[in-house]
């Protein structure tokens, strides 16, 4: 599973069936198989959840401890997952380099899971995105529906993956983009194509608050984004309250707006915020669980 793009409707569909019967039915397996987790950059979740993952499904890990592994003696990326492929039956790879996972394709031959390659794609979190979405909504069915994604567009390969899935699913779906001019998807861009080719869209570039405000009040789902100040060849400067959420800013939005992070997050959403019921971000956390469990046992 490299890209969103290529899987097929039907196997998303059982991804989110066989979630819910892990998650609601405690559906067992007795996985045999051993799972190798490559992180070559940070993560807490994705590989976490992963790892419970692993284990819930009766399967072993074998993890890459990075700092402690022949890297340090110079090893290349290539040597170590060649490696590491002897000894797993899947591997499940993060890595700093967009395109990196497609690259693994042509010379390892066992199914490897994209666990997020640098700006550009995180199926996985697009996955238990669409489920924790389809808990409130159900987006296979193509009735109009409005999703506005903010902060760092350009950089989050979290929500490339996921309009990639959502304009797979429902053509229905308008995407507004809510960014600074820098932030936002760039001409020429693989991602900016692919928006303005595929789906409906509304890119909306401002520093005012009101004018996000009148935004935030038609959305059926809001996405929050962290800057992602360690993909950028430029300087960044966060002093654009725009792409930070307030108590305030939310008190017109419809009752049954949900608001999502892939997290980690850093100002963009005060803690403040997390009791309030609109706010599913922990409810992503939980559910990534059940998904990759989902997509461990059919993969
Ligand atoms: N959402 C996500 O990918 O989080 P981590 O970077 O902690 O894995």
């Amino acid at each position: 599973m490299n890209s969103i793009k290529d899987l097929h409707l039907e196997f998303i569909k059982n991804i989110m069936v066989y979630s819910d019967k892990f998650k609601l039915l405690d559906f067992k397996t007795n996985d045999t198989r051993i799972f190798g987790l490559l992180f070559f950059e940070p993560s807490t979740r994705t590989c976490l959840s992963f790892e419970s993952a692993i284990h819930k499904i009766g399967g072993k890990v074998l993890k890459l401890d990075y700092n402690s592994s022949s890297k340090n003696k110079g090893e290349s990326d290539y040597d170590t997952i060649k490696t590491i492929e002897k000894y797993v039956d899947v591997l499940i790879i993060r890595h700093p380099e967009k395109g990196f996972i497609n690259e693994c394709l042509k010379f390892i031959k066992k199914p490897i899971i994209n666990a997020g390659d640098g700006d550009g794609e995180h199926p996985t979190q697009a996955l238990l995105d669409l489920y924790t979405i389809n808990n409130f909504y159900d987006l296979f069915q193509d009735k109009p529906f409005k999703i506005g994604l903010a902060g760092d567009i350009r950089y989050s390969r979290t929500i490339h993956s996921l309009v990639y899935l959502l304009n797979k699913i429902n053509k229905n779906i308008e995407f507004t983009f809510i960014s600074i001019p820098q932030l936002l998807p760039q001409k020429g861009d693989e991602f900016y194509n692919y928006i303005n080719n595929n789906c409906k869209n509304n890119i909306c570039y401002s520093y005012s608050m009101n004018d996000v405000k009148n935004q935030l009040n038609q959305l059926d789902v809001l996405y929050m984004t962290r800057i992602q100040k360690e993909r950028m060849d430029f300087t960044f400067q966060n002093n654009h309250q725009i792409l930070i959420l307030s108590e305030d800013l939310i008190k017109n939005t419809k009752d049954n707006l949900i608001i999502m992070h892939p997290l980690p997050r850093n100002d963009e959403i005060p803690e403040t915020l997390d009791n309030n019921p609109k706010c599913k971000y922990f409810d992503q956390v939980e559910n990534g669980v059940y998904v990759r469990m989902a997509i461990l046992h059919l993969i």
